[in-house]
């Protein structure tokens, strides 16, 4: 009996260890330490690591100079529940890239270079609880339906951008929202301001630093100002501005007005014409029926 595991020993060794081997292929440069962790930060980086193990679920580079991430990426890592590109090169997001993984969880791209946030860039990540797109210091758009689909949405941290203005519309998915960081953007509080501030006012309680760590510029002499200090109030010149709907309702409807008008006036003469018509066909049918 012995002797036998003795000789089995060795090969168990090489069976246990090639398998290993096969299902965690560890890319040069990166530490392994556990069996769903690839970490490779600050290694110098200038692209993604190869070849990275497909069940891998923790994926950390953060403090590299990776400049994209094919779109296929998250295809290909479906299990990954945890990435971590912070201090990367990443100037653009490709399109769909984000929007197909189920399992993500945790999403940082905070300093980066991104300039803008596109509608539809999570796609319906609905496991995303932390984003973090911080510190992209030209990150001045993000558009109305950049976080359509993140209904499980914690944590959104948006601070340190070149944000001058937000839609509104851009916040009204997250309803899972707990913590929202906006600070040291160039915030401008002219009047598409004020619906941003509306929001702001109302869910103050979201804000690390509260309404008195954010700061915009006023558009008249380009002071900064702490939102603490302002007021709806402060946005009541704008009045004249948010209603031009109604002013577009009372255009639209003099135009609505005036198109049921000449409708109306065309059916009645297309009436009285018939009508016409009508008399003069019974008057000939009376002059046939004489003769
Ligand atoms: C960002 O990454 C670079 C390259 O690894 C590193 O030199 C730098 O210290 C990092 N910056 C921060 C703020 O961690
Ligand atoms: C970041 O983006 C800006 C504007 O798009 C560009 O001028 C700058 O060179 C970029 N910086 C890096 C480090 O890629």
């Amino acid at each position: 009996m012995l002797p036998c595991i003795n000789w089995l020993q060795p090969f168990l060794a090489l069976l246990s260890s090639t398998l290993l081997t096969r299902g965690h292929n560890c890319p040069s440069s990166c530490l392994c330490p556990d069996h769903h962790t690839v970490d490779c930060q600050g290694q110098g980086l200038t692209r993604l690591p190869s070849p990275i193990p497909l069940d891998v679920r923790r994926l950390l580079l953060s403090d590299n100079w990776i400049p994209l991430i094919p779109s296929d990426f998250l295809v290909l890592y479906s299990d990954l529940v945890y990435l971590d590109l912070r201090n990367n090169s990443l100037s653009a997001l490709e399109p769909g890239t984000l929007s197909t993984s189920s399992r993500l969880v945790y999403l940082d791209l905070g300093s980066n270079n991104l300039t803008e946030i596109q509608s539809g860039t999570f796609g319906e990540t609905q496991s995303l609880i932390k984003l973090r797109l911080g510190n992209n210091p030209y990150l001045s758009l993000v558009e109305e339906d950049a976080f359509v689909g993140l209904t499980s949405l914690r944590e959104l941290e948006l601070e340190r951008n070149g944000l001058q203005g937000l839609d509104v519309g851009a916040l009204e998915p997250l309803t899972s929202l707990r913590v929202l960081r906006l600070e040291g953007n160039p915030w401008v509080c002219n009047c598409h301001f004020a619906k941003l501030f509306v929001w702001l006012t109302e869910n103050r309680h979201k804000l690390p630093t509260g309404m008195e760590g954010l700061e915009c510029s006023l558009p008249m002499d380009g002071s900064l100002m702490s939102l603490s200090l302002l007021t709806e109030a402060s946005f009541r010149e704008c009045r004249g501005y948010l209603s031009l709907t109604d002013i577009l309702i009372v255009i639209f409807s003099g135009i609505s007005v005036s198109v049921v008008a000449i409708i109306a006036s065309f059916f009645l003469a297309s009436m009285v014409h018939c009508f016409q018509r009508l008399g003069k066909a019974g008057q000939t049918d009376e002059e046939e029926g004489n003769d």
